[in-house]
């Protein structure tokens, strides 16, 4: 299996990611949510194989010392084949090095610490609704 990795979001079909990133994720947000968080991004990867899209990362940051890691998905019939590390690496190869903060996903933990990332004891996170991240079992009460 042959993966390229592309770091541009020019000529992106916007429609093919946003499938890419419902099948990932396992639930749908609206094209514009899409466009607008990538284009918005300081970093975006994407994953090929023979010019299909099969996986997607972006990061926002400050360029100098903070970042944070947001949509890394792979294809789900692709998973577990490496295409997650090397998206992983590609983004961050294009990030400051002092930190970079994720949430990971429930059952992905083990994939970012292979990565060498730690989990944090007093990380903390305001949201305009914490509903769905309440119904999740992701926060502590
Ligand atoms: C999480 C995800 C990106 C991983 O991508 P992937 O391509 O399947 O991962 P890789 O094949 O590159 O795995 C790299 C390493 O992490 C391990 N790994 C991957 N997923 C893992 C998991 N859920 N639990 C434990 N280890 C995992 C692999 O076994 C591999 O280990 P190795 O280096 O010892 O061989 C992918 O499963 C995914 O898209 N999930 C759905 C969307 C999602 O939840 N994304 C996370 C957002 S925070």
């Amino acid at each position: 299996m042959t993966i390229t990795i592309t770091d541009t979001i020019d000529d992106l079909d916007w429609v093919v990611l946003n499938d890419l990133l419902t099948r990932g994720f396992g639930y749908e947000r609206s094209q514009e949510v899409v466009q607008r968080t990538f284009t918005g991004s300081y970093a975006c990867c994407f994953a090929w194989q023979d010019g299909t899209l099969v996986g997607a990362a972006r990061a926002i940051s400050d360029g100098v010392a903070c970042s944070a890691i947001y949509d890394v998905a792979v294809d789900p019939v692709l998973q577990g084949q490496g295409i997650g590390r090397a998206l992983m690496q590609a983004i961050l190869a294009r990030l400051p090095k002092r930190s970079v903060m994720l949430v990971s996903t429930m059952g992905n933990e083990d994939f970012y610490r292979k990565l060498g990332f730690r989990k944090m004891r007093t990380a903390y996170i305001l949201m305009e609704d914490f509903r769905g991240w309440e119904a999740g079992g992701y926060l502590e009460t």
